[in-house]
This record gives structure tokens, C-alpha cells and sequence, in this order.
């Protein structure tokens, strides 16, 4: 029971930080958003849009809370990032909790594909399931596929693995290269196959071109309409090193041929991974925001693949991250790219932010705003208090920094006290509720407060290997789901 209350007050003290940090908001919107699902702070989730709709499933919270929640943001309406709204759909039957796996739209706009990545069963171990979903059907449910049930049985099938990005081309083919892999027998495989999986068969093919390239693992995807993917950043597998942002992978789905293309611009800078890359509207433009690294200097790159030339958006407006997220995830919908959760500042985040991106091409600019206004119709929907009308103009980039600074600066305290401590308890309780509904076993470590994310952790030991022997690998690979000896390899804390 003391575990309970101690993950209560836990709950507590991160809603009692979020609330303060939002001020005065928060009163108003725990009462508007109780229409909504409010998602928990997550990284390594999954994202997928279908239409209207941006859909969501798993990731973690720590290294023994891991989500399986699937969800929606609904980008019909107009919304505010302080209350985004979030649908759970939780009449469909759950699936194992996952996270770092990859989400891919197949070509009906109406299928999600999730491959791979740390699966919660009885133990946490790397999957190489492809659970599949067909969201527009009547009472969907997920359908796994699997070669260890028989009628996979002598299949080619990828080993298990984590953080890799899959894209699913024209004619329904998914492509699943490379990703993060863990044995326990100490010998992961290098492996630079790229696994072809066709959606209408569901039957696995393997291209491997003479020159592919080297393992990359935690990298971002993008799919061009003449069939190339490009593959930007990430890690170098099995090297002390990260990949180089100007050398971009290139596979040709039409020609199942890689090449490398160095980029011709100045350098973005440091390398990065863990971040997240979309398609503009033009076609052929990558958006490339967030990651791994303490000098990102550029957070948001633009790629142009016509010329593999770099350019630096500037980026103003208030309501953009405190702190740089990574393992979040970006979502291109008409004029905005939603940056969901991540981890940020070392700590699993619930924040949405909004980046309107419609003077992109002409000024260079983007504008980090607090609501999206995506309804030509404005509906009481949302909880936007004020219902902004979509013909008015926005201010100009100079000025919208400072109409945007002064909303900020509104924040003050109001209101009773006791009527915020009230709500916060309610909120903790709920949260509470749903942890323990959400949460697949009821391990709630003792020392939630001391977590090591498991990512970074992996991260850790496989950079090691080159100065540790294959006993100590065994140690290091058993150790992953031993609560014990994480305390000895921590190497970050999360303070609340
Ligand atoms: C899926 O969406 C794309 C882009 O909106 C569209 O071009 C395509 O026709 C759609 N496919 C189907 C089967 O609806
Ligand atoms: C969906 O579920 C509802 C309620 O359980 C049931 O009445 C209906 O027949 C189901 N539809 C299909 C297509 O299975
Ligand atoms: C399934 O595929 C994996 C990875 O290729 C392989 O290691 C395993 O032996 C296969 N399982 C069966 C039952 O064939
Ligand atoms: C993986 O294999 C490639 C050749 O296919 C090799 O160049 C690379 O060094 C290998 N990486 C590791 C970590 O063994
Ligand atoms: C690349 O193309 C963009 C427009 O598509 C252009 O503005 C830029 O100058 C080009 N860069 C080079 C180096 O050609
Ligand atoms: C919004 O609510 C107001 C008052 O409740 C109502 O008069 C108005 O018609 C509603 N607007 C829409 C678009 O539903
Ligand atoms: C969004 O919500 C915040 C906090 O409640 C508020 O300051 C801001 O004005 C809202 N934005 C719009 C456009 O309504
Ligand atoms: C885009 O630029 C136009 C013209 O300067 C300006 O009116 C508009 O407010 C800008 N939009 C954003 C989101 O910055
Ligand atoms: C916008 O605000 C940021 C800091 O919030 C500041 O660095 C930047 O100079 C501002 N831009 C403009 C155009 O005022
Ligand atoms: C990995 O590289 C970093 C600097 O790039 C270095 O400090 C560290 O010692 C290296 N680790 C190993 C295991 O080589």
C-alpha cells in the first residue's frame, strides 16, 4: 500500500510541476479537458495520421512503465496545445505495451502497421511481431503476425529489434532497415538487410544490395513520391559514434538500390538522432526537428532533396519546448507540424507544441504557436476560450512574438488556492486510476524517482562493448531487466 501512496504523491508532484507550470491554466483546463483523454507523459511512442486523425500508441514512462494505449488526436477541430484533443479508443482490446517500435501507414490510408521494439509481456523483451489494425472497420481489434505461430513457421523473418523508422510504399510494400538489437547470448547481429514486407501477402522478402550502407539505429525516415526513402542521422551501430547528418541514405524502393548523397551546404552542425523528419507540403522538402545532443544549435533543419542543400528556419514565437525534445514525434497537418511528447530535459513529457509553418518557403520562418486552427467552421469543441475566426490575419512574424509573449505574461495566480490543491488531487487520483489501469503489470518500482531509461542505458552498453569482454556483455544483457543493477548503471536521475 506505502508503494501506492508513495506513486500518488509521486503523481501528485508531477502535476503539482506541470500545474505550475502552466500558472493559472491549469485551473481552467482540468475542467475542459476532462471531455478528453489525457495522455501520460510518454517517449518512444508511436505516430501515424489517417486522414483527420493522428493516431498514437505506447511508448514508456520509465524503464517498468511501459503504454499500450491507442489513441487519437483530432486535427478537425480548432485546438489549443494547453487541452489538445485527444480521443483514447479504448474499446479496442489491448495488445502487449511497446515501445520504440515503428508505425507505418499502409497504402488504404486506413491500416496502421507497428513493427518491432521493446515488448511488455512477463518480461521486456525486443519484438519482431507486426501487429497490424484497420482503423475504419466496424469494432477494430489488432491482428499480430509472427513466425513463431505456425503459419509463419519457415518464413524470412528480421530478428528482433528497436528504434529502426519503416515506410510503406505505393504498392503496399513496408521497408524495415537496420534498428537497435540486443541478445542475450552476448553476439548481436550486424545487420544491414532490408526487410521488405508486403502488406497484401504479409510474407517477408530480403534485398541486400552489395552496397549497403552501415547499421544505423535510432536514424528518421522519409518517403518521396518517386519511391526513394531517405535516411537521415542516427547511430552508428556497434561504432562509438553517431552518423553524419550531411551523409544521407538513400534507398530506391524502385530500383531496391542504396546510395549516399553528401549533402552540399554547410553542415547542420552536430549530429543527431532520436529526432524526427517529415515531408512539407512541396514534396521535397524534410523537416528535421529535435534529437539528441546537447549542441543543437539549429532545431529545426530543412533538407531540400532536389539539391541536398540545408537551410536553418528561424524559429520564433512562445510557445515552442522549454527544452529540446527527442524520441517525440512530428506530425505535418496542413500548415502545422505537432511536435507529441518525448523526452525533454531528460523527463518524459505530455507536451504538445505547435509549429504553423506557413511562411516557411517565403520568410524562412516558423512560428511556434499556442492553438491550431485547422476547422473552417469554428465549434465549441475545443476549449479555446476565445474562438478565433480562420479568415483574420495572423500577426507578422515580428509582432506575433510579442502578441504571443504578452498571452504569456497574463499568467498570474488566481483564483483560490485551495480550489487548485482540490483539483490536483482529483487529477492525482485519476492519473492514478490510470496508471494502474494502463499499466500492464503492477510493478511500480520503488524507486520510480531513480529511473534509468532503458534506452539510454542500451545506448550505454552497446557504445561500451569495444572495451568490455563478452562475460561482462553477458552481465550487461541480463542486467536490462534487473531493477537491481540498473541503480549501478545509472547514469541519470530524474528529480522531481
Ligand atoms: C490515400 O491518401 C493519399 C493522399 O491523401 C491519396 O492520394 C490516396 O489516393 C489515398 N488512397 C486511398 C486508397 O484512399
Ligand atoms: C460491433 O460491435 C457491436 C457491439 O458489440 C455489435 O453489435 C456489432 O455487430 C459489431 N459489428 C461487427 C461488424 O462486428
Ligand atoms: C523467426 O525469425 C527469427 C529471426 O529471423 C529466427 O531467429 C527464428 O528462428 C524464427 N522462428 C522460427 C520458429 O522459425
Ligand atoms: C558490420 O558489418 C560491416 C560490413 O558489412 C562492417 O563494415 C562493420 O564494421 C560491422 N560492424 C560491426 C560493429 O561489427
Ligand atoms: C537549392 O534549391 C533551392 C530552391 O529549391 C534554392 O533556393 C537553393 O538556392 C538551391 N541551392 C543550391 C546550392 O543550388
Ligand atoms: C457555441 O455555443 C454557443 C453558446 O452555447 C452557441 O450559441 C453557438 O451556436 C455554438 N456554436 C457552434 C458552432 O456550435
Ligand atoms: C491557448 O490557451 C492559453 C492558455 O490557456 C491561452 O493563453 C491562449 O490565449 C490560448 N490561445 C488561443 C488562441 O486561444
Ligand atoms: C506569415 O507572414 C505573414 C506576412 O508577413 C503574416 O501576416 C503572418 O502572420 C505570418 N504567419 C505566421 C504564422 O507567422
Ligand atoms: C522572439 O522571441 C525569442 C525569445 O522568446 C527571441 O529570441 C527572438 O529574438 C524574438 N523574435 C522576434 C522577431 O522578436
Ligand atoms: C566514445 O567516444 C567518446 C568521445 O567521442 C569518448 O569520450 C569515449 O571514451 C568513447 N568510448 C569508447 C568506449 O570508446
Amino acid at each position: 500500500m506505502w508503494k501506492i501512496l508513495s506513486f500518488f504523491s509521486y503523481s501528485i508532484a508531477i502535476l503539482c510541476l506541470s500545474s505550475l507550470i502552466k500558472h493559472s491554466d491549469s485551473v481552467v483546463e482540468a475542467v475542459d479537458a476532462t471531455a478528453y483523454y489525457s495522455p501520460a507523459p510518454r517517449l518512444n511512442h508511436a505516430t501515424g495520421l489517417i486522414g483527420d486523425k493522428a493516431y498514437f500508441f505506447g511508448g514508456k514512462f520509465s524503464q517498468e512503465t511501459y503504454y499500450n494505449d491507442l489513441f487519437y488526436l483530432d486535427l478537425s477541430v480548432n485546438f489549443n496545445q494547453s487541452s489538445p484533443p485527444f480521443v483514447d479508443l479504448k474499446d479496442i482490446p489491448d495488445i502487449p505495451a511497446l515501445q520504440s517500435s515503428a508505425y507505418t501507414l499502409g497504402v488504404d490510408n486506413s491500416t496502421l502497421y507497428l513493427f518491432g521494439g521493446w515488448e511488455e509481456t512477463s518480461t521486456i523483451t525486443e519484438s519482431k511481431k507486426v501487429y497490424v489494425i484497420d482503423i475504419k472497420q466496424a469494432n477494430s481489434t489488432w491482428t499480430v503476425y509472427d513466425n513463431d505461430t505456425a503459419a509463419y513457421k519457415n518464413d524470412v523473418w528480421p530478428s528482433p529489434r528497436y528504434s529502426t523508422s519503416t515506410k510503406i510504399d505505393g504498392n503496399g510494400l513496408m521497408y524495415l532497415w537496420g534498428g537497435m538489437f540486443w541478445s542475450a547470448d552476448g553476439n548481436p547481429p550486424n545487420d544491414t538487410t532490408m526487410y521488405i514486407f508486403n502488406t497484401n501477402t504479409k510474407k517477408w522478402t530480403i534485398s541486400l544490395p552489395a552496397n549497403a550502407p552501415l547499421q544505423r539505429y535510432d536514424y528518421a525516415t522519409t518517403l518521396l513520391s518517386d519511391g526513394r526513402i531517405i535516411y537521415t542521422g542516427g547511430e552508428l551501430y556497434g561504432q562509438n559514434a553517431s552518423a553524419k547528418m550531411e551523409e544521407v541514405l538513400i534507398y530506391d524502393t524502385t530500383k531496391l538500390q542504396w546510395s549516399v548523397k553528401m549533402t552540399v551546404s554547410q553542415t547542420p552542425g552536430v549530429p543527431r538522432s532520436a529526432h524526427t523528419a517529415v515531408l512539407a507540403q512541396d514534396g521535397y522538402n524534410i523537416l528535421i526537428y529535435g534529437g539528441s545532443s546537447d549542441d543543437i544549435k539549429f532545431p529545426l533543419v530543412m533538407l531540400n532533396t532536389n539539391n541536398f542543400t540545408w537551410s536553418y528556419p528561424t524559429l520564433i514565437g512562445n510557445y515552442g519546448p522549454k527544452f529540446l525534445p527527442r524520441l517525440h514525434t512530428a506530425t505535418l497537418y496542413k500548415n502545422y507540424m505537432i511536435i507529441a511528447f518525448g523526452q525533454r530535459n531528460g523527463n518524459p513529457s505530455s507536451e504538445i507544441n505547435i509549429l504553423d509553418i506557413s511562411n516557411l518557403t517565403t520568410y524562412n520562418v516558423a512560428t511556434w504557436v499556442s492553438s491550431a486552427r485547422l476547422s473552417s467552421v469554428d465549434t465549441n469543441a475545443t476549449t479555446t476560450n476565445t474562438t478565433p475566426t480562420t479568415d483574420s490575419p495572423s500577426p507578422s512574424p515580428l509582432t506575433s512574438n510579442q502578441s504571443d509573449s504578452s498571452n504569456n505574461q497574463n499568467v498570474i495566480i488566481g483564483g483560490s488556492i485551495a480550489g487548485v490543491v482540490v483539483v490536483i488531487l482529483i487529477v492525482g487520483a485519476a492519473a492514478f486510476l490510470f496508471y494502474q489501469k494502463r499499466k500492464k503489470k503492477s510493478s511500480i518500482a520503488d524507486d520510480s524517482q531513480h529511473e534509468q531509461l532503458q534506452h539510454e542505458q542500451l545506448h550505454e552498453v552497446v557504445l561500451d562493448t569495444s572495451n568490455i569482454d563478452i562475460e561482462s556483455r553477458h552481465e550487461h544483457s541480463s542486467q536490462v531487466a534487473d531493477i537491481e543493477s540498473r541503480h549501478e548503471h545509472s547514469s541519470q536521475v530524474v528529480n522531481i
